[in-house]
């Protein structure tokens, strides 16, 4: 293609405000859809996905559009993920791209949450063209919305564009506005490939697909290529782009985004971030902006169903195909059994991992307190020398005495929310130990900065924010590295034997409020038993927290007995269907709900 006729773009939307909708009638209007299509929405395709409104991998799809000047257009439509815990892939995503359409609700105006994806994208140099939707609404004011966009974001929207995506109007006018607005890429068709490697994924016909940006050079079918970073070799058998389905096409060259699939077994090859370059005569310097992934949280998975573990060691492995950015290894628990230990991107990978499990592969799961890892210096000891180690499992954690130092990850939080929540956000960034770096207003809007532990962030933080700020409130993150802490491991003791999937690593300055919080928790979970059940929470020897579960009254268990036969025998079926999904701890049944609320601090 003519580069001059390429346009690549992704579209930064607040929730709701019609992303999705727009996308829609962009491929209807084009011609990449049927009417019927247009019903099942194309672009989120996975169901978790759908019904959380938030994008997991990104998408891009290939527009033709015969544009007024009688020229024939290619706009490649890149969808990017909605979530801090994929920023990595975001900013690969919008790496790829020249340019934004920012929509804006013409009835709610600019919301908080937009600004930082707005600044993300004027930081990789795009052109944005903003468009006004919904002005079918009896509430829509475009014009108050347009000098919102003005004042607040500082862009000229002088020539927004006035949509109803539901209704169809406007989306020729958008097409016109990208073609004018957004400039084609540039690259050298004769200098050596440089491709960046967008986002992969697996594809049960085509094996792993690999979403590319050429920068410059060609790619075609029967090429040898290599990835700069990861360094295999692979050869090229297919190039195309979807449309939104696959198209098979003789190359991709410079300015273009577009699919190859090279035989490529498992995603973990083709990381997110890479060059791709050829084997022969090849580039020899890589594009700017690799990074690897890492996981950050990390989390017990376990059967409750013991024998269900063959079952879900094969579904972790199935969904690993898919992800490379997720891990796992065998791990084992006295109270547990068998399971796996498990690392993620961030809260929200790993519930979207763990809600695919239970969906998709039908398990039912125990999941232990999230934490993330701990570098830590050991000193000598009689038997072993002076070691240093990396900490995932709070299980693990070392014989105290033989601990010189330990270090947590920290993070630069940058929060964007209208002026209103900023008091109870500040708190709640003071409580989790934040240190504030930064705090500026942009009309009626704050962006407050903190240095935060990422231990304290883990803990439902993210929820917490949302809630506090009634969905206002955004949050982006960036990790600054490790810093020394005193930090220790909290036990939590049900009858006096500790429960090592509650136990966690915490602060000592806030272990005692933690400790007596999930003991009153508990203490409300567990059911009664015959006996009464001490609760505690211990440091060490020492215990910082207790509370106590009554022991249940006689007469109570008397009640069962008698009534009607049929409702009793459907309460038993009950019992043993509940009884399945508790776990036995010396003599005390702990409810799977009872662990996942424990776990939840409020
Ligand atoms: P997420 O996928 O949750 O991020 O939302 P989104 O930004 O993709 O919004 P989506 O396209 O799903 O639209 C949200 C709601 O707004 C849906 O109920 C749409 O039908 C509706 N909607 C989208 N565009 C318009 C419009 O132009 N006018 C009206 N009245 N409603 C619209």
């Amino acid at each position: 293609t003519d580069m001059s006729l390429i346009r690549n773009f992704s579209i930064i939307a607040h929730i709701d405000h019609g992303k999705s909708t727009l996308a829609d009638r962009l491929i209807q209007e084009t011609g990449g859809l049927t009417e019927r299509e247009m019903s099942e929405q194309v672009l989120d395709n996975m169901d978790i996905e759908r019904e959380r409104g938030i994008t997991i991998k990104a998408q891009t799809v290939r527009l033709n559009y015969t544009a007024k000047d009688g020229r024939t257009y290619e706009l490649n439509l890149m969808d990017t993920p909605g979530h801090v815990d994929f920023a990595y892939e975001v900013s690969r995503s919008l790496a790829a791209c020249e340019g934004a359409l920012l929509v804006v609700d013409a009835a709610q105006g600019v919301e908080a949450q937009t600004l930082a994806n707005v600044y993300q994208s004027i930081e990789h140099d795009h052109e944005i063209v903003p468009v006004i939707n919904k002005i079918d609404l009896p509430a829509a004011e475009p014009e108050k919305v347009r000098a919102e966009i003005e004042d607040i974001i500082g862009i000229d929207a002088s020539d927004a564009v006035l949509t109803s995506a539901k209704s169809g109007i406007g989306i020729k006018d958008v097409l016109e506005a990208i073609v004018a607005k957004i400039p084609p890429p540039k690259g050298d068709r004769n200098a050596p490939l440089k491709a960046m490697l967008v986002d992969s994924w697996y594809d049960q016909y085509l094996g792993v697909v690999i979403l590319v940006r050429v920068m410059q050079g060609v790619i075609t079918k029967g090429l040898n290529i290599t990835f700069m970073q990861g360094g295999t070799n692979h050869l090229v058998d297919r190039v195309g782009c979807m449309r939104p389905k696959l198209e098979l096409l003789p190359e991709l060259g410079p300015g273009e985004i577009g699919i190859i699939t090279a035989q490529i077994k498992e995603v973990e090859q083709a990381r997110v971030g890479d060059t791709i370059t050829t084997v022969k005569n090849g580039a020899s310097e890589a594009l700017p902006g690799y990074k690897e992934v890492q996981p950050v949280v990390f989390c017990g998975l376990f059967p409750v169903d013991a024998a269900d573990f063959e079952k879900l060691r094969e579904s972790i492995s199935r969904l690993r195909l898919n992800d490379a950015s997720f891990t796992f290894e065998m791990e084992t628990s006295a109270a547990l059994g068998f399971g796996f230990r498990c690392g993620f991107l961030g809260l929200l990978h790993l519930e979207i991992i763990q809600e695919r499990l239970t969906r998709e592969y039908d398990l039912d799961l125990i999941t232990t307190a999230p934490s993330v890892f701990y570098r830590i210096q050991l000193r000598a000891s009689k038997t072993d020398p002076a070691e240093e180690i990396m900490l995932h499992n709070p299980a693990d954690y070392p014989d105290p005495s033989r601990i010189e130092k330990i270090e947590e990850p920290w993070i630069k939080a940058t929060i964007y929310t209208p002026d209103e929540y900023l008091g109870s956000i500040l708190k709640l960034c003071q409580d989790r130990r934040g240190i504030q770096t930064d705090l500026t207003y942009v009309g009626g809007r704050a962006q407050v900065s903190y240095e935060l532990p990422l231990n304290e962030v883990v803990f439902d933080f993210y929820d917490r924010l949302k809630s506090i700020s009634r969905g206002y409130a955004s949050f982006d993150y960036e990790q600054i590295g490790l810093r020394e802490g005193d930090l220790v491991k909290m036990s939590i003791l049900v009858n006096g034997d500790p429960v090592d999937a509650l136990s966690m690593i915490v602060h000592r300055g806030v272990a005692e409020a933690r400790g007596r919080h999930m003991c009153e928790r508990l203490k409300d979970l567990i059911p009664r038993h015959l006996f009464k059940i001490p609760v505690q929470a211990a440091i060490g020897g020492k215990v910082i927290a207790r509370e106590t579960i009554a022991a249940m009254r006689k007469d109570v268990t008397a009640k069962c007995y008698g009534g009607d036969i049929s409702r009793k025998k459907k309460l038993l079926e009950k019992q043993k269907k509940g009884k399945a999904k508790m776990r036995e701890y010396g003599n005390v049944s702990i409810p799977q709900e009872a662990f996942i609320a424990a776990l939840r601090m409020g």
